[in-house]
């Protein structure tokens, strides 16, 4: 697979270059035009001395007059021409004289003012020129006595641009290394920190994660802030990953009770020959081991069925007081055997809608009412209530058992949670019922809580969105009127 450093080296040295290439062009483009408007400027003022001197001294005088100006060889040159444009005298670093054009003679002539051509010399070179017409001192007019020219060979200042030139790419290019160099320690560094977490990540034992798992030093921020995600996203595989161990421990701990004793019965039933009797009795009782075994498993397939976040709730309309009467006829018999009074305290005339999954709402409720029965040993009471307030349907589920001890009562929804007084009764439960509970009130958008007392018996309250019309509906008959 292509490297996307590589890659983005390339666009960043394209990008740098195009920059460099453009300010390389600008600042050449503009140095040239300053040295022309400075050499045009050298040009015009040397014309005009020439034309002072030339007013005071004869024109050959001209050498002295060069020693004044200072000229070189392929450097300013002077020339003199009379009001006709005839050579009068020239500087000794030309050949022989360029002659004066038409135009700026009569440019020079109307303006009084230094005039600027490119021309050529004799010998085909490419000069500037600037003339300056100098006027005659005559009484009323102003006529032209002669034309000073002062001039330079092009070829000197196309040297001098090319130098400029030079100096302006060797720069660039210098410029180019150092912005191309610096983006590449950055992208080294940013890589170096990538490649330090991808190993550290590489190397991770599930086993092993905790939310500070990776420990090195990030000095980029956005290569930090990732760096930090990754943290938070381990520490939740982390715990994630210890729920699931304990839950697996506790589920083979679960089941591993039910079948160690139908293992052992089956073993002693068959350790020598039984009557009809006896073996009806061992297979009654194992038929009760497979029927706790079957409900653990059960529920172990709904709560992983809810974990993996399908199938999502039917939405059929439902009546609750409806779903809390059937509950209540399926537990009579248990409660009566255990000497509860179970009664459903809201009245069928007032209709608590609400829409949901029927089948599993009907387990969320009866889960409750069945613990709660289980929590009555002595032969309390348990009610059953519905009621609608603000558009929130509530199922309440009072009894007068043993209660809940303070400390426990934020565990009770974990799966797998027994509380003492349980363990000490010896209930067959496997404290999944309220997680269970707990995941199917959640997926229809409602919530369970509960209240409770050691010895004052526990209230459990599943709220749930509701439809009714009039907004309330109080529970019990007699409210109802
Ligand atoms: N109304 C109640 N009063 C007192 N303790 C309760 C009440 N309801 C639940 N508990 C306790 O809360 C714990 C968790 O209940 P949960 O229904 O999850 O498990 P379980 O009834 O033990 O087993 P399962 O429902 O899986 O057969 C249990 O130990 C149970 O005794
Ligand atoms: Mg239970």
């Amino acid at each position: 697979m292509k490297s996307p450093f590589r890659q983005l080296i390339v666009v960043i040295g394209l990008v740098a270059a195009l920059f460099v290439a453009v300010a390389v062009v600008f600042v050449r483009d503009s140095l040239r035009a300053r040295v022309t408007a400075d050499l045009d400027a050298e040009l015009k003022a040397r014309a005009f001395a020439l034309s002072r001197l030339v007013e005071t001294r004869s024109p050959r005088l001209m050498p002295y007059i060069e020693q004044g100006l200072g000229t070189a060889p392929g450097g300013v040159f002077l020339q003199i021409f009379d009001a006709d444009g005839n050579s009068i005298a020239y500087s000794s670093n030309l050949d022989a004289a360029i002659p004066l054009s038409d135009t700026v003679r009569r440019l020079a002539a109307e303006r009084f003012e230094a005039v600027l051509e490119d021309s050529r010399s004799s010998s085909g070179e490419a000069t500037r020129v600037a003339t300056f017409a100098r006027a005659e001192a005559s009484p009323g007019k102003r006529e032209v006595g002669f034309f000073a020219q002062a001039g330079i060979p092009l070829a000197s200042r196309a040297q001098h641009s090319e130098r400029i030139t030079f100096a302006l790419i060797g720069g660039g290019a210098a410029l180019w290394c150092i912005l191309l160099g610096i983006a590449w320690l950055f992208i080294r560094r940013w890589r170096a920190s990538l490649r330090g977490m991808t190993k550290q990540i590489a190397s991770l034992e599930l086993a092993s994660l905790h939310p500070n798992s990776l420990a090195f030093e990030v000095h980029d921020l956005d290569v930090a802030e990732l760096a930090s995600a990754i943290q938070r996203l381990l520490g939740r595989l982390a715990d994630t990953h210890d729920a699931q161990q304990q839950f697996v421990a506790e589920a083979s701990h679960e089941l591993r009770t039910p079948l160690a004793i139908l293992l052992g019965e089956n073993d002693v039933a068959l350790r020598r020959e039984r009557t009809a009797a006896e073996y009806r009795e061992t297979l009654q009782s194992n038929r009760e081991e497979i029927a706790r075994l079957s409900r653990i498993v059960d529920n172990l397939l709904t709560l992983a069925r809810a974990d993996a976040g399908e199938p999502g709730p039917l939405r059929e309309p439902l009546n609750l007081h409806t779903l809390c009467g059937e509950v209540c006829d399926q537990l009579g018999p248990v409660a009566e055997g255990r000497r509860v009074a179970l009664a459903l305290e809201s009245c069928p005339s007032d209709p608590v809608e609400c829409v949901g999954d029927r089948l599993a709402l009907h387990r969320a409720v009866f889960n409750i009412v069945e613990n709660a029965i289980s929590a009555c040993p002595g032969g309390e009471s348990v009610k059953v209530d519905v009621s609608c307030t603000g558009g929130i349907a509530r199922v309440t589920v009072v009894d007068t058992g043993i209660g809940i001890a303070p400390e426990q009562m934020s565990r009770i929804f974990d799966r797998f949670y027994r509380t003492d007084a349980a363990r000490a009764r010896g209930s067959d439960g496997a404290g999944l019922g309220l997680a269970i509970v707990k995941s199917i009130v959640e997926s229809h958008r409602g919530s369970v809580a509960v209240q409770s007392a050691p010895g004052c018996g526990s209230t459990f309250t599943i709220s749930l969105p509701c439809m009714c019309a009039a907004g309330t509906v109080e529970g019990g008959c007699e409210s109802a009127g």
